[in-house]
């Protein structure tokens, strides 16, 4: 198993291909599946700013198309000195996965950790579906 700081590599590196020419807001990803893989994806926006997508949806979504449906880790990585959460939108997208996802953010002077469930407690999952 990777170690963290490996991992948060994977995400700094990807941070440096980010496409955030409106923002400025340069953002790097890296998602570990259950059995070891790594995906990595940076923010990617759009002169049409609704469809930017964030670096970790474009990580998770690569996963997914490789077959993977677990995560155990999501490092993102930022520029600036304090760590930053994932977006909602992020915290539901990866959550249809699972929500015990470990979640760290590494910045310049500060990383922190959570776990998906208590970013997204109430994450609208397929079994809200059902009822
Ligand atoms: N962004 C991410 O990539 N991930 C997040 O969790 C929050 C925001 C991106 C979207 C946009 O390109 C830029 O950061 C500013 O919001």
């Amino acid at each position: 198993m990777k170690q963290n700081a490996d991992l948060a590599n994977v995400a700094r590196e990807m941070l440096r291909q980010a496409y955030a020419p409106y923002s400025g807001f340069r953002v790097g990803a890296a998602l570990e599946t259950e059995s070891g893989e790594v995906y990595g994806a940076c923010n990617v926006e759009n002169a049409s700013y609704g469809l930017t997508i964030c670096a970790e949806r474009a990580a998770a979504t690569q996963a997914v198309s490789a077959g993977h449906r677990r995560f155990r880790r999501l490092v993102v990585a930022t520029e600036g000195d304090r760590a930053v959460p994932p977006c909602g939108a992020c915290c539901q997208f990866v959550a249809e996965f699972g929500d015990d996802t470990r979640v760290y953010s590494v910045a310049k002077k500060e990383t922190q950790s959570w776990l998906l469930k208590d970013l997204i407690p109430h994450a609208f999952t397929k079994r809200l579906l059902e009822t």
